[in-house]
């Protein structure tokens, strides 16, 4: 069995993060989702894995190396514009050749791991197994609808009146009977390959397509608030640790995690809470549900519910920031010059909430 992970994209529902990096990389209770998901993989006993690059490609090479480090071996494959899911699924061929995988979204996090389904399926005589959850607004999903013998006839992307509440969650198992599907399918009205028709194409040419329904949580970080949400959820089930240095007028409550070299100066942490690495956290208080990256100083602020990447300043605020996802080295500080006036440099697309 192989591992196929999905790390191109275009990421628009992430500007300003995605114009200069990928979104696969934005770190999720200090973690990127792509390390995540490379975890996932392997303790599902998947050592092979290739992962589909786009225009962020030199930075997700950087960052994940040859894959030694979790005991894996990665394999790059370029994809020139991201044509669908189902497009770069067909340009791996090479890679995957006739064996068995399973393709991961690389921006998808899941619950509870997936070897039980790889499992499953590695032991079963399916073409194609795709995991589901039942979800509250199928509307926003591509469903799926099964037979009275529970395998999936047909697939329908954000139906108007869902026939089920099926959901697809962006993990699915397939073998070499997918090549005829990809190669068998048009682009759709976006102008993408869609992985939704290469199944239905499966289905409708009498190949074995069973669901396998996932009752854990799972999130597509593709957007702001669903990443602040696979923060929270993560950051619930991390057991509390303290590697750095806090002192004696601090307080931490609940499960916080101090990194190593960090350092928390008369400050109260609510956690859960993560503090990264070398991160120095001075007069502050952090709220529920943050992660602040490393090399990171937070001064005479406060801060809670968000996402601050590494090397950020935040100092001399005089309201609470909340709710927010804040890029590499940016500075968020009082300033004492008058008249007195809000002074931004924004990227395009970015988002700022005054009082
Ligand atoms: P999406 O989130 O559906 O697409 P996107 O990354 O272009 O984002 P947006 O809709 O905000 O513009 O993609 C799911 C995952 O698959 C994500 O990790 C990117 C990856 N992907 C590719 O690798 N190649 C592709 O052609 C596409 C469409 C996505």
């Amino acid at each position: 069995m192989k591992g196929l992970v999905l790390s191109g994209g275009k990421g628009t529902r992430l500007r300003p993060i995605t114009y200069t990096s990928a979104k696969q990389l934005v770190p999720v209770a200090n973690k990127p989702v792509l390390f995540r998901v490379i975890e996932t993989i392997r303790d599902a006993g998947v050592e092979d894995i290739g992962i589909v690059i786009g225009s962020t490609g030199p930075e997700v090479r950087a960052a994940v190396g040859d894959g030694g480090r979790w005991g894996v071996r990665i394999t790059y494959i370029e994809q020139d514009e991201p044509l669908g899911l189902a497009h770069a699924v067909k340009i791996s061929r090479d890679f995957l050749g006739d064996d068995r995988f399973v393709m991961f979204l690389g921006d998808n996090c899941i619950q509870g791991g997936i070897a039980p389904l790889l499992q499953q399926f590695g032991t079963s005589d399916f073409n194609a197994q795709i995991v589901l959850k039942q979800v509250a607004t199928p509307e926003q999903y591509g469903v799926a609808v099964l037979d009275e013998r529970g395998q999936i006839v047909r697939l329908i992307e954000k139906p108007r009146q869902p026939p089920s509440d099926l959901a697809l969650v962006g993990i699915y198992m397939f073998d070499a009977s997918i090549w005829e599907a990809v190669e068998a399918i048009r682009p759709s009205w976006r102008g993408e390959l869609e992985i939704t028709d290469a199944i239905q194409w499966l289905v409708e040419h009498g190949r074995r397509v069973f669901p396998y329904i996932h009752h854990g949580w799972w999130i597509d970080t593709g957007k702001k608030d669903d990443m602040l949400e696979a923060n929270r959820l993560i950051l619930e089930e991390m057991p509390a640790s303290v590697e750095g240095f806090v002192d004696r007028d601090s307080h931490l409550i609940g499960k916080v995690i101090v990194e190593r070299g960090a350092e928390i100066i008369n400050s109260t942490i609510r956690g859960p809470a993560i503090i990264g690495e070398q991160t120095r956290i001075i007069n502050a208080y952090i709220g529920p549900f943050t992660s602040i990256y490393h090399h990171c100083v937070i001064e005479s602020a406060e801060i809670e519910h968000s996402i601050v990447l590494e090397h950020c300043t935040i100092r001399d605020l005089p309201h609470r920031l909340e709710d927010s996802l804040i890029g590499r080295h940016v500075e968020v500080t009082r300033s004492p010059r008058k008249p007195k006036a809000y002074r931004l440099v924004l990227g395009d697309h970015s988002n700022v909430g005054v009082l």
